[in-house]
């Protein structure tokens, strides 16, 4: 008997106008609709259209000053998916929290809400922020240091891991002849003390259908990923080339042997940048289309802050000054982003425009232009060789660019029987194949 194939996984990340920086002006665009849910839930509908696993919400906790040249507001994750919620039935719904600037009692009543407002699709992409600019919102006047980051960000998790295991079994007695709604006996304390954070309640809301909402993670640092392979049952990267995916995706899943897991309790999504086209011709002109909308300062200092260097003070068709850059341990903020550009300018001989250009799709992120049998056969071939196990699909201009992705690309993977052509399951544990409240048992 044959191999059952393998299976792709979706997640469909939105932002805004799509995640070319120059989306909001193309013709397609909408801009003036970004703070309009309407907008929102039909994207969610699309998706839920193309049997996504799962929808994404970024989070940051500060003004990007790019905003001037950008469409970048954001909507607070946990309202909008809720109001997201109402108008969907099964896909996926994945918020962004910091552990950095939250506290975790907070945030596990906000997923425990979501997972049971919609019948258990939630996720939680736990992110530790970047930047002194955030900080600078919170009482403080300086980012938090990567490893102590982390540190913070362990203990936060097994706060609200503790939290969402707090209503034990039959805890719900709902007996209205003796009067009595819960068995206070079953219902647990986190009784948490750490470096960072104190805990001792439980929580105030019965179990949610998922019990754990799925954990999802998006860091590549040492940290991050040693995070990753401990905790997270999801991870977003951020991959160039194929090779640098397989790597990557072979120490992630190598790392979690040691905590005891199976490879398959975690899913792999790098991020996948498709710009559709008919012909090859038809996709790579899109591509050049928002290459020429592109502002030469939003890439110059969106480079500047990834780089923590000042590009406005190089000619912009001069090499990228590797001399100047720091290295990778003094960068505070997202170190494996900063290695990813340093090493395709080094490995492409990249001038400071061409590395603009090459990253203004999306961050650095892959990005692939071709027919859709042509995108098919790359996101297989990634899959097949275990460079992922699906992908965080970026398209480069909403919402053109998924409903071509849904109508087009969706039906060659469900043709070549490795992409589901109906859901089978309800919730997004479901939809992901992994287990019920996995990290339940490691509390
Ligand atoms: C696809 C993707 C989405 C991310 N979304 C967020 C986000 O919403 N908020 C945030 O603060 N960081 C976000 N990050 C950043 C990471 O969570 C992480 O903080 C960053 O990669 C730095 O960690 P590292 O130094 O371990 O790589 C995202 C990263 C990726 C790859």
């Amino acid at each position: 008997m044959s191999q059952p194939k393998r299976q792709l996984h979706l997640n469909l990340f939105i932002l805004s106008t799509g995640h070319h920086e120059a989306s909001w002006r193309h013709p397609e665009a909408l801009p003036h609709m970004a703070t309009d849910l309407r907008y929102y839930q039909r994207l969610a509908q699309t998706a839920e259209r193309g049997k996504m696993d799962s929808i994404f919400l970024a989070e940051k906790y500060r003004l990007n000053k790019m905003i001037k040249y950008r469409v970048i507001p954001q909507m607070e994750a946990f309202t909008l998916l809720s109001a997201i919620a109402a108008v969907t039935e099964r896909i996926g719904l994945t918020a962004t929290a910091s552990t950095t600037y939250n506290e975790p009692y907070h945030i596990a009543r906000k997923f425990a809400s979501l997972d049971h407002i919609s019948g258990g699709r939630t996720g939680w992409n736990i992110v530790t922020s970047t930047g002194d600019a955030t900080a600078r919102n919170f009482s403080r006047n300086e980012h938090l240091g990567h490893r102590e980051r982390y540190e913070r960000g362990r203990e936060f998790v097994e706060i609200v891991k503790r939290l969402w295991d707090s209503w034990g079994e039959g805890s719900l007695v709902i007996d209205k002849e003796s009067g009595i709604y819960a068995d206070i006996e079953r219902i647990h304390g986190a009784n948490f003390q750490g470096n960072h954070f104190s805990v001792q309640g439980a929580l105030n809301i019965p179990r949610s259908p998922q019990a754990h909402p799925v954990l999802v993670q998006a860091g590549s640092s040492e940290d991050g990923k040693e995070f990753a392979a401990e905790l997270a049952e999801v991870v977003f990267t951020v991959q160039h080339t194929i090779e640098e995916a397989k790597a990557f995706y072979q120490d992630v899943k190598t790392r979690m042997k040691k905590y005891n897991r199976s490879e398959n309790e975690l899913k792999i999504l790098p991020g996948f940048i498709p710009f559709v086209g008919d012909t090859e011709a038809e996709a790579k002109d899109k591509e050049r289309e928002l290459n020429e909308l592109a502002v030469s300062e939003y890439g110059i200092q969106c480079l500047s802050d990834t780089l923590q260097t000042n590009m406005f003070a190089y000619p912009l068709d001069g090499p990228v000054p590797f001399e100047d850059l720091p290295s990778v341990h003094e960068i505070k903020g997202q170190q494996a982003r900063f290695q990813l550009y340093v090493d395709l300018a080094r490995r492409e001989n990249l001038t400071i425009r061409e590395l603009i250009i090459r990253t203004a799709g999306g961050r650095g992120h892959f990005t692939f232009a071709g027919t859709p049998v042509q995108i098919a056969d790359v996101m297989e071939r990634w899959l097949n060789d275990h460079a992922a196990d699906g992908f965080n699909l970026m398209p480069p201009l909403l919402p053109s660019g998924l409903d071509d992705f849904v109508d087009k690309v969706i039906p060659e993977l469900q043709n070549r029987g490795i992409y589901r052509t109906e859901y089978t399951g309800r919730t997004l544990r479901e939809h992901l194949g992994l287990p019920l409240g996995f990290a339940a048992s490691r509390v």
